[in-house]
């Protein structure tokens, strides 16, 4: 089985060729990130555009890059919700008028849950096969998105917690903001703590026991609060440094994250843990991730960073599963896009 995944549901223009659910046989990201660089955040008119332009050589690339033409394909899968409806809407349209031109099934795929199967991607290059299988707890951690999510099969989710304010990706962003740092700011966060003392500022973690939802908000601010008072400090020994605010202000994220975890696979009785979304690819929490899945003898997947970030691989990907347990109509040509969705809302892409 071989379908086209499209994904365009903010700034990255992707689009992938999977092989039987999970070999990539391309994948093609185009990323605008230094387009919206200078306004320290996305513009949603400005990623649209860009989405507009890139998206026909974008597909063209997947298709020769995997050596495949359209009459090889089974099936065309887009993200449809949520994100950014007038990226959203590119995808959509494109993926529908593809499907129509050459008559494939065409399988509208919600974000999230194209994330929740990026754990079974495999390069067919360089990747060997894995053995990974439901039911397991994936921590899913993006730009967008903090949520704990117990996937017990295709289609089946039970959603044990999420954030009540930003996404852990958001607090980075908001907080290299801060410190002057630049955009996006998981990455620069990441490698400036390097050369800073996780322990040298207890900032708060917010806690709210006996759910297993997260609070990045009041973290955010104590980091902004403690700027404020930075040129006092700075007149007393021994002062902080940059790095030592940013290492201290990951490791309460990662520390946030890695608690609930915990408590969730407890909850559970998970034998296998998954984390992904672009901020899987930070250092400090993989690092602290495998002693935790080391302690308690978890199967623990950690995907590359290619397939953390929005790709649309994974999209093709949950589409594979989805069709092969018939879980999806497939001839419906009215689906809408939607910049809201959880992930559990099977039915909303059809009227
Ligand atoms: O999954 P993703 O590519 O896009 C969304 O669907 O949101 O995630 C992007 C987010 C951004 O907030 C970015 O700052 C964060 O992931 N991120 C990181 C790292 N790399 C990317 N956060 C922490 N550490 C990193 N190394
Ligand atoms: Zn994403």
């Amino acid at each position: 089985m071989l379908v086209l995944g499209i994904e365009t549901s903010c700034d990255e223009t992707s689009a992938a060729v999977v092989e039987n659910r999970v070999w990539v046989r391309s994948n093609v990201v185009l990323t605008q990130t230094k387009l919206h660089e200078p306004f320290g955040g996305i513009v949603p008119e400005i990623a649209s555009r860009k989405q507009m332009e890139f998206i026909a050589p974008v597909i063209q690339k997947a298709l020769s890059d995997a050596k495949v033409s359209w009459r090889d394909l089974d099936a065309v899968a887009v993200t449809n919700r949520p994100g950014l409806i007038g990226s959203l809407l590119v995808g959509v349209s494109f993926a529908k008028a593809v499907a129509l031109a050459h008559n494939l099934p065409i399988v509208p795929i919600n974000h999230l849950e194209g994330h929740v199967f990026s754990v079974f991607l495999r390069d067919v290059k360089t990747e060997e096969s894995q053995e990974w299988n439901f039911p397991f707890l994936c921590l899913l951690v993006s730009g967008g998105h903090t949520e704990l999510i117990w996937v017990k099969d295709v289609g089946n989710y039970e959603v044990l917690g999420q954030t009540r304010d930003d996404a852990a990706g958001e607090a980075f962003d908001k907080v290299a903001r801060a410190l002057g740092l630049g955009f996006p700011g998981g990455p620069v966060i990441d490698k400036i703590s390097e050369n800073g003392d996780p322990n040298a500022i207890a900032f708060p973690r917010a806690d709210l026991t006996p759910t297993l939802d997260f609070s990045f908000a009041g973290l955010k601010t104590a980091v902004v609060r403690y700027l404020k008072g930075m040129e006092e400090r700075l007149k007393r020994k021994p002062n902080p440094t940059i790095a030592d605010i940013a290492a201290s202000f990951q490791e309460a994220v990662v520390d946030m994250l890695l608690s609930n975890l915990e408590r969730a696979a407890e909850l559970t009785d998970a034998e296998r843990v998954a984390v992904v979304g672009g901020v899987a690819a930070n250092r400090r929490l993989r690092q602290k991730l495998s002693e935790l899945a080391n302690r308690h003898k978890w199967q623990l997947a950690l995907p590359p960073l290619k397939w953390c970030t929005d790709n649309a691989a994974m999209v093709a990907c949950a589409a594979s599963f989805r069709l092969e347990e018939g879980l999806t109509q497939t001839d419906d040509l009215l689906f809408d896009a939607y910049a809201v969705a959880e992930i559990n809302d099977a039915n909303i892409s059809r009227r």
